[in-house]
């Protein structure tokens, strides 16, 4: 990416996603700007990732784009600071790439006229570079900006183009959906700790049986009930465990964990 890229909170999220762009190459330090509340956090972590950090809005503001990742609930702040800001900061005009849980284009688009908007939604497996980002881009995108932001969440995981209108939908399977499957393995491990299992073993189970379960399910291109059939033998033992899942209304569970999430996600926006 060429020129700065400005930073609007830098915490979980947006410190996973610098660290890869800086890893992947395809940003250099110096070409960062990010800023927080607090200023013992931002020296810190200015010390910690070599970039620069620190409280103030206006350089994040006046970079050539922007990533937006504060929560959804301090936007509202942000633009007030912003507005207070004397003189005013004379921002660029390329891209506003937002991670905000959400957050329309809609929103994003009138708080930033003069920018481009991207609504991203990451996940959490960017940490990793194994990510997968939903993008929808204002109207106002360029091909060339398109080809950026894409090239840049590309770098960070896989990347799918999701009508603005699914976007909440895409975040409570995407980004919600790391949290109920590890909530899914802490149970299955404790599962195995019930029947018998030392707890750091059946931890280290866990993990590597849905490692090699989703490795089998993508080298193979298998449905996730084809799997299932594959294992249930007649009157065994995974077929015994997937009648009790249904008992408890397993699948309805999980449908409306999805559904709750992405409720919540409206109203957060
Ligand atoms: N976590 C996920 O899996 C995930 C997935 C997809 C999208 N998202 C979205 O990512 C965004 C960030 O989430 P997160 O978990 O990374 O949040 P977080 O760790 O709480 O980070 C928020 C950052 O915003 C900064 N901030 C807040 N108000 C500010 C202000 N007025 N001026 C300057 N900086 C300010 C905070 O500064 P301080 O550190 O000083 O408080 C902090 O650095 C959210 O909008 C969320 O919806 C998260």
């Amino acid at each position: 990416m060429n020129g700065r890229l400005g930073v609007l909170g830098y915490g979980q999220m947006a410190q996973s996603m610098v660290r890869a762009w800086l890893d992947g190459g395809c940003l250099q330090p110096e070409q960062v700007v990010a800023c927080v509340r607090d200023h013992a956090r931002a020296g810190a972590l200015c010390q910690r990732d070599g970039v620069a950090v620190g409280v103030d809005l206006r350089p994040v503001l006046t970079a050539d784009h922007v990533v937006l990742a504060c929560k959804p609930q301090q936007l509202q702040t942000v633009l007030e600071i912003r507005a207070a800001l004397d003189p005013p900061p004379r921002e660029g005009q390329g891209l506003v790439m937002s991670i905000l849980a959400g957050v329309s284009l809609g929103r994003l688009q009138a708080a930033f006229p003069r920018r481009p908007c991207v609504r991203a939604v990451p996940n959490i497996a960017c940490r990793v570079r194994a990510g997968l980002t939903g993008l929808a881009m204002a109207t106002g995108v360029s091909p060339e900006q398109r080809e950026l932001a894409t090239a840049l969440f590309a770098v960070l995981g896989q990347v799918e183009h999701v009508n603005e209108a699914q976007m909440d939908a895409f975040l409570a399977l995407a980004a919600s959906g790391p949290a109920l499957v590890a909530v899914m393995m802490e149970a299955l491990a404790d599962g195995g700790v019930a029947a018998g299992l030392p707890r750091v073993q059946a931890n280290t189970i866990a993990q590597v049986m849905v490692d090699g379960s989703t490795a089998l399910l993508r080298k193979e291109q298998l449905a996730p009930s084809a799997l299932k059939e594959a294992v249930c033998s007649p009157g065994g033992t995974s077929i015994a465990a997937v009648a009790e899942l249904e008992r408890r209304s397993f699948r309805a569970a999980l449908m409306d964990a999805i559904l709750a999430a992405q409720r919540r996600c409206r109203e957060l926006g």
